[in-house]
């Protein structure tokens, strides 16, 4: 077996995490364990096809598993109803059943729109995540939120399905270009900063191997949503810097990504950090951030980011949860009525 690290998650299904290069090469034999002998239907986009889609259904085909391949244009714009109900249609064309599963291969959007359709196709089949970037690794590949966006906002429309296996090949992430690599440490640093100062310490150094840093963020993840899967605490920490990166993304209309939201997202909250008496961690998150290249300046108004948060889903009644930083390693969770993000954006000056 290629050598590797499992990491278990103890969710209402339990599944492993492996981790590891070349791991995908492991593929059929992993995917035995948990599903047994079943057919698949293998959800990607036009440019991970292009890279890993042969190989991964041959090693599929190899090792037993009758396949069929529905391929998705790349970015964010693809993950839609329409897009949605295609890719349900084709399972049930090529008569999947409930013994049969999905295979989300790709980064985010294809992960949250093929857990989404196994969460509801036949009222749920299983489904395995092999992500292909640095954020699907380790942030959306686990924890079973799956999701479409629709008119009104961005992944508001989905189920909490886990994955019955996530197959981490770290190799997968050497043909990312810069800029996809870079939305994937946004999330890292998140993980840094809502849970793991010494990991924020050492990715000012930039060090790190790969695999060390997947590892420690997927186990932050992992018991994160342990303690709470289904997000009705704890987990709201994951949100950190997403409040106001969500809103920033929709309002450049997915031109600005969603790692470069978040970045965005996440000093803008350590600086209302601040003003709410926290100790201020701007210029740490600020310089770590800079160091991965990330553009801070931010192109809307107080005024436009305050509306477009309030249809994010963080929104309860008249109140928003804001995650806020209380030193580097621990944020926390600060409700407070939804007027007061717009007093609290203008008093830091956007
Ligand atoms: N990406 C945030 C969460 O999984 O809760």
């Amino acid at each position: 077996m290629t050598p590797h690290k499992t990491i278990a998650v103890n969710a209402s299904v339990k599944y492993d995490i492996v981790l590891g290069n070349g791991i995908a090469k492991e593929i059929a034999p992993l995917l035995k364990n948990v599903l047994g002998s079943c057919r698949l239907a293998i959800l990607t986009d036009d440019k991970v096809d292009g890279l890993y889609g042969k190989k991964i259904e041959t090693l599929l085909n190899e090792g037993g598993y009758d396949t069929v391949k529905f391929v998705i244009a790349n970015g964010e714009e693809s993950k839609n109803s329409t897009n949605l109900m295609e890719f349900i249609n084709f399972m049930a064309e090529h008569k999947l059943t409930r013994k049969d599963a999905v295979i989300a291969l790709g980064g985010g959007v294809v992960g949250d729109m093929a857990g989404f359709a196994a969460a509801v196709y036949l009222r749920g089949i299983k489904f395995v995540q092999i992500p292909t970037t640095l954020l699907a690794a380790v942030d959306s590949s686990v924890g079973g939120k799956t999701a479409i966006d629709i008119a009104a906002g961005k992944n508001l429309m989905g189920a909490f399905h886990q994955p019955s296996l996530v197959c981490c090949d770290t190799d997968m992430l050497k043909s990312l270009d810069t800029n996809v690599m870079r939305d994937g440490y946004a999330e890292v640093i998140k993980y840094g900063v809502i849970a793991d100062r010494e990991l924020f310490d050492k990715l000012k150094s930039q060090t790190e191997d790969i695999n060390a840093i997947v590892a420690r963020c997927v186990e932050i993840k992992r018991d994160i949503v342990e303690a709470d899967e289904f997000d009705t605490g704890q987990r709201q920490l994951l949100n950190f810097g997403h409040t106001i990166g969500h809103a920033i993304e929709l309002l450049s209309d997915f031109t600005i990504t969603h790692g470069s939201a978040v970045a965005k997202g996440m000093l803008i909250a350590a600086r209302i950090g601040a003003v709410l008496g926290m100790e201020d961690c701007s210029a740490a998150i600020k310089e770590v951030l800079e160091r991965y290249g990330f553009d801070l300046s931010c192109p809307y108004s107080a005024e436009e980011i305050y509306e477009v948060a309030l249809s994010d889903k963080k929104r309860s009644g008249g109140q928003i949860t804001l995650v806020i930083p209380e030193r580097i390693g621990k944020c926390i969770l600060h409700k407070t009525a939804c007027e007061n993000l717009l007093k609290l954006l203008k008093e830091i000056e956007l």
